[in-house]
């Protein structure tokens, strides 16, 4: 049977390359920086320039698709989910890393049909790893396949999550005492390499059990959610039970053992949805 949606995909690729080629040489010029939400939420004209790079493009190609990108949000457009293929996008997720020049930076690009995320792509600019998956046939970085790691013990593990840009005393607070408790467990060490999508292709890879985060947004997660299943992990909300893409929470676990337990030491925290209007 043919599939529907490799045209897609392999377009997806082709435009996650060539955004990369612009972050790329982005790094070598004088960065315009901007604040959106707070002084810690980024926005540079370079996310800006990719994402309309990325919806230019698309809507050339498959004029009939939706569309849900970062900064098509900041600047107003909703962020609704619908059952049209819609391609969901984060031009530069890393902002923050993009701007200090710190070298994990992606572009990702995720896409979903009747709700339903269909495959993801993220690539990893900097260090030129191409990360893809398409549901039900597995995921891979440069082409070699993916596999999370097996193991079974939380004392034998490594948890990344993220502080991100919320700066609210009383969730700051639930994200220290929540690492804090995971640290003392024990686990093998807390990272994080400051894009959520990264940090779920590293739990793709298996060099990180889990990752978890409150405060990511649905373009930081979509296609890598792809991703990590696609390499045998599992999805799940930060207090258990179904990822909700809207939700702005996420854990990703390399199996149900891992992400249960580390859910019992999560102080968790509700954010304002994504699709909330
Ligand atoms: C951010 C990164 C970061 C995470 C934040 C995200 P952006 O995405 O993924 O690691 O901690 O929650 O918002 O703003 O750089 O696209």
């Amino acid at each position: 049977m043919p599939d529907l949606w490799q045209d897609a995909m392999d377009h997806a690729v082709t435009l996650a390359r060539k955004a990369g080629e612009i972050v790329r040489d982005a790094l070598q010029n004088d960065l315009k920086i901007m604040c959106k939400s707070s002084s810690v939420d980024l926005v540079t004209k370079t996310d800006q320039n990719v994402e309309q790079l990325i919806i230019t493009s698309v809507k050339e190609k498959f004029p009939g698709h939706s569309f849900i990108g970062e900064e098509s949000v900041a600047a107003g457009e909703p962020c609704v989910l619908t059952e049209n293929p819609t391609w969901i996008v984060d031009p530069v997720d890393g902002t923050t890393n993009f701007v200090h020049g710190y070298p994990f930076v992606a572009i990702s690009i995720g896409f979903a049909v009747n709700k339903m995320l269909e495959f993801g792509v993220v690539y990893s600019c900097i260090e030129d790893k191409m990360y893809t998956a398409r549901k039900g046939k597995g995921a891979f970085c440069n082409g070699q396949p993916l596999q999370v790691s097996d193991q079974k013990e939380i004392n034998q593990s490594i948890i990344a999550t993220e502080f991100g840009s919320n700066r609210d005393p009383d969730a700051v607070d639930k994200i220290l005492s929540s690492m804090r408790k995971i640290l003392c467990l024990p686990v093998h060490g807390i990272r994080g390499v400051g894009s959520a999508a990264i940090n779920m292709c590293l739990v793709a890879s298996g060099c990180v059990e889990a990752y978890y985060e409150i405060g990511i947004h649905c373009w930081d997660v979509a296609a890598a959610a792809v991703i990590v299943s696609e390499a045998g992990g599992v999805l799940m909300d930060v207090e258990g039970g179904r990822m909700d893409l809207m939700s702005r929470r996420v854990l990703a676990a390399n199996n149900n053992l891992i992400g249960e337990r580390i859910i019992k030491e999560i102080e968790a925290f509700s954010a304002v949805r994504d699709d909330e209007p």
